[in-house]
């Protein structure tokens, strides 16, 4: 298996299909409602088990400089539960690492959040109901310790925030 971002033409029709495929089609959602305006800037993980057929994808994009979100994970339904879904994630955490994220959020289907939790993500609250049906649940993994001084200084800064109305 090998590990690639999509970078044709080719790749990215593949891509998206297996997308739409596990995450749109068995709720009769159309082409295309697989896709946002992040895509193009978002960071794409694809695994192959022969050529560049994808059968497990990600996405990775930033929020913010210090937070990054993973949207859109699918892995095809006959290699399910083999470890694909954890090369993905793998990937798409240590590209967020190199690109200084403190912290990845998701918002994961009910059905992913175990996945989740295997891969060291902490459940925050529950989050939006997907086309009245998949309940989803905010989750949130830090990637970077912070330092003592950083530490100190993020403590105080929450503090001031959270009493500025009483000092
Ligand atoms: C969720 C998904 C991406 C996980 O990928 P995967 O390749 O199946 O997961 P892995 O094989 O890497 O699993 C890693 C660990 O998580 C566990 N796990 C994965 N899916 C699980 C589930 N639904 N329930 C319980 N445990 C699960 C595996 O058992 C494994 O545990 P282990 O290390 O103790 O053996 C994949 O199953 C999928 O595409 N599901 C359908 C679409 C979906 O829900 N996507 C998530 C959108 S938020």
């Amino acid at each position: 298996m090998k590990i690639i971002t999509p970078s044709s033409e080719e790749d990215f029709l593949l891509y998206y299909e297996l997308r739409w495929k596990i995450l749109r089609k068995p709720w009769n959602q159309p082409l295309g409602s697989e896709r946002d305006n992040l895509d193009n800037t978002g960071y794409h993980v694809m695994v192959c088990e022969n050529d560049r057929i994808p059968i497990g994808i990600g996405r990775l994009h930033f929020n913010n400089t210090h937070e990054a979100q993973i949207r859109y994970m699918a892995v095809d339904e006959e290699y399910q539960g083999k470890g694909v879904g954890t090369l993905v994630i793998n990937a798409l955490e240590k590209y967020a690492k190199d690109q200084g994220a403190h912290y990845i959020m998701l918002n994961a289907r009910e059905n992913a959040v175990p996945f989740y939790q295997k891969n060291g993500y902490n459940i925050q609250e529950k989050s939006y109901l997907l086309f009245d049906d998949i309940q989803h649940f905010k989750m949130k993994k830090l990637l970077k310790n912070l330092s003592g001084k950083s530490y100190i200084l993020t403590f105080f800064c929450r503090f001031f925030i959270n009493n500025k109305n009483i000092m």
